[in-house]
């Protein structure tokens, strides 16, 4: 499932992660690439691990925590230190998949990549081209979102960002390993959690068919769960 998760970050902590982007010091993207990424891969990054990048990168996780659609829809177990990608004029990313599991700088961090996810950091009026393009079963699909809004995909996808052909595309782009492996699960558990707290909504918390659902969410998650 691909998902938009809009408003992680407000204008103004956009802001100011830009202006602490714009004052470090930025270094080749194939730092972290896998060997087949490398070969597809023209852009800029924070280093890894770096103090601008660990310290918008505890906004972004700070944010993601009080998001309740996003731990709804990711089920999140472990997400990965933020990272962060600059692509000006003729950059481009071809089409790849992430690499499977993720280990961070220093060693002691691993992850199983379930879901990726890309938090746009530019407006899209200050760049032309750099869409996000995320193959699926149903085609291809087109992402270029506000500044602070975040997409999550599946991390199996083929995907590609779109040549920039003016300005920049500045984002966050980082992965997580969820509680629930499989994405259709994933997916249904999601659905079925929206489809309750709309019920909940309009009844009450208290509502016996309200109570009877939620039991029936844990008791799924409970069944598909690492924890
Ligand atoms: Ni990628």
């Amino acid at each position: 499932m691909m998902l938009r998760i809009p408003g992680v970050l407000t204008k103004q902590q956009v802001a100011q992660c830009r202006q602490i982007m714009d004052a470090a010091e930025w270094v080749d993207g194939n730092a972290t690439s896998g060997y087949q990424s490398a070969l597809a891969k023209n852009n800029m990054q924070l280093p890894e691990g770096s103090p601008a990048a660990r310290q918008i990168g505890e906004v972004i996780l700070d944010a993601l925590e009080r998001s309740p659609l996003f731990i709804s829809a990711a089920l999140p177990l472990k997400v990965f230190p933020p990272l962060f990608n600059r692509y000006g004029e003729g950059q481009t990313f071809g089409t790849h998949v992430d690499n499977s599991i993720r280990v961070a700088a220093g060693g002691d961090f691993r992850i199983r990549t379930d879901l990726s996810c890309t938090l746009f950091l530019a407006e899209p009026e200050e760049y032309d081209g750099g869409e996000l393009i995320v193959e699926d079963t149903y085609g291809e699909h087109s992402v270029k979102l506000p500044a602070g809004d975040m997409v999550l995909y599946p991390s199996t996808s083929l995907h590609r960002v779109a040549p920039v052909t003016r300005g920049a595309r500045v984002a966050s782009f980082f992965w997580l390993q969820s509680m629930v492996r499989d994405d259709g699960q994933r997916t249904l558990l999601f659905q079925l959690d929206s489809s309750i707290q709309q019920l909940a909504a309009e009844k009450s918390h208290k509502d016996p068919v309200v109570v009877q659902l939620t039991g029936i969410y844990h008791n799924l998650l409970r069944r598909w769960a690492d924890s």
